[in-house]
């Protein structure tokens, strides 16, 4: 395994390109299962790179840039026991220069959900994320659904910049009892792991009820919201059409996604399912490919 510390370094991955794509898995460390059943998905398609950096601009002020787990040590070892080629572990300083220099601003996806509760957090996913592609030059990415909307954000940058790097969204890893791995957790006392299964919890609720042949959005959303009463607030508990993240038709059917953010003690913990409702039922989806062509 190839260990890049610096920008300067970066032609030490020149040795791993063709024949075939080269993937990457960007992260920003704290590595768990999630991540790494990326790095799985990802050696399906050829040689990974894991990226390992925190990213200061997608952070807002308040929030918990200064407090975020950082242990390149220990995350070098676990990668060392997966199929990494190689991982990028850069400095702030060489992925940003200046001030006043260039950066991306999320389109429409950004507008609602993580996009309204944290403003400019998309803009600084997508700068960082450019800035990834740019340094690493990766023919496919890979991405975790537990971040539905950072995936299909980074889906409207690569159509509407027209990169030449291919997306692939894997499944949500979770605990046995169903909480969604997460960096986050770290910060999550047992009092406080015990209360974070609301937020599962919900999305079952919502998804049992869609099941049930529930059709409205308003419906949905309110037994999501009841069932996340047992958290200190509530972000958002909201069923919107797939791919756009729109509100829902009434009676809604096609793509959903069914999405949840809520803080619980010290974290700030998100969850969603990506669901086809349809003739057939209720079955859990991928996030990426097959919808219809979106504008861009
Ligand atoms: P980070 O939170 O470290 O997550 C890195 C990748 O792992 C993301 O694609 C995320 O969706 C995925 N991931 C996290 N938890 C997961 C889980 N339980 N199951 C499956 N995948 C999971 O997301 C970021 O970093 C940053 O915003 C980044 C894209 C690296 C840009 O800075």
């Amino acid at each position: 395994m190839i260990v890049v510390r610096g920008s300067a370094e970066l032609g030490g991955l020149e040795g791993l390109r063709r024949p075939g794509p080269l993937v990457l898995v960007p992260t920003m460390g704290a590595l768990h299962e999630g991540h790494l059943n990326l790095v799985r998905q990802g050696a399906a398609h050829g040689p990974v790179v894991v990226s390992i950096f925190v990213n200061p601009t997608q952070f807002g002020p308040g929030e918990d840039f200064e407090a975020y787990p950082r242990d390149l040590e220990s995350d070098l070892a676990l990668l060392a026991g997966e199929p990494v080629a190689a991982v990028f572990a850069p400095t702030v300083a060489d992925m940003y220069g200046a001030p006043g220099e260039v950066s991306v601003r999320a389109g429409r996806r950004a507008e609602g959900l993580c996009g309204a509760i944290r403003p400019g957090h998309f803009d600084g996913v997508l700068t960082v994320v450019a800035k990834l592609f740019g340094m690493v030059r990766p023919d496919i990415a890979v991405f975790g659904r537990k971040d539905a909307q950072q995936c299909l954000v980074i889906d409207q940058m690569v159509r509407d910049l027209r990169l030449a790097v291919t997306l692939v969204d894997a499944v949500t890893v979770r605990e046995a009892d169903g909480l969604a791995m997460s960096s986050r957790n770290r910060y999550l006392g047992p009092a406080d792991r015990a209360r974070a299964l609301c937020l599962s919890g919900a999305l079952a609720a919502g998804r049992a009820a869609l099941e049930h042949g529930e059709r409205d959005a308003a419906s949905v959303e309110r037994l999501m919201r009841e069932a996340l009463s047992g958290a200190d607030v509530i972000d958002y508990a909201v069923a919107r059409a797939l791919p756009e993240m729109s509100p829902c038709a009434t009676p809604l059917g096609g793509g959903i996604l069914l999405a949840v953010a809520a803080r619980v003690g010290p974290a700030r913990l998100i969850d969603n399912v990506a669901l086809r409702v349809d003739a057939q039922g209720v079955a859990e989806t991928h996030l990426l490919a097959g919808w219809p062509a979106t504008a861009g």
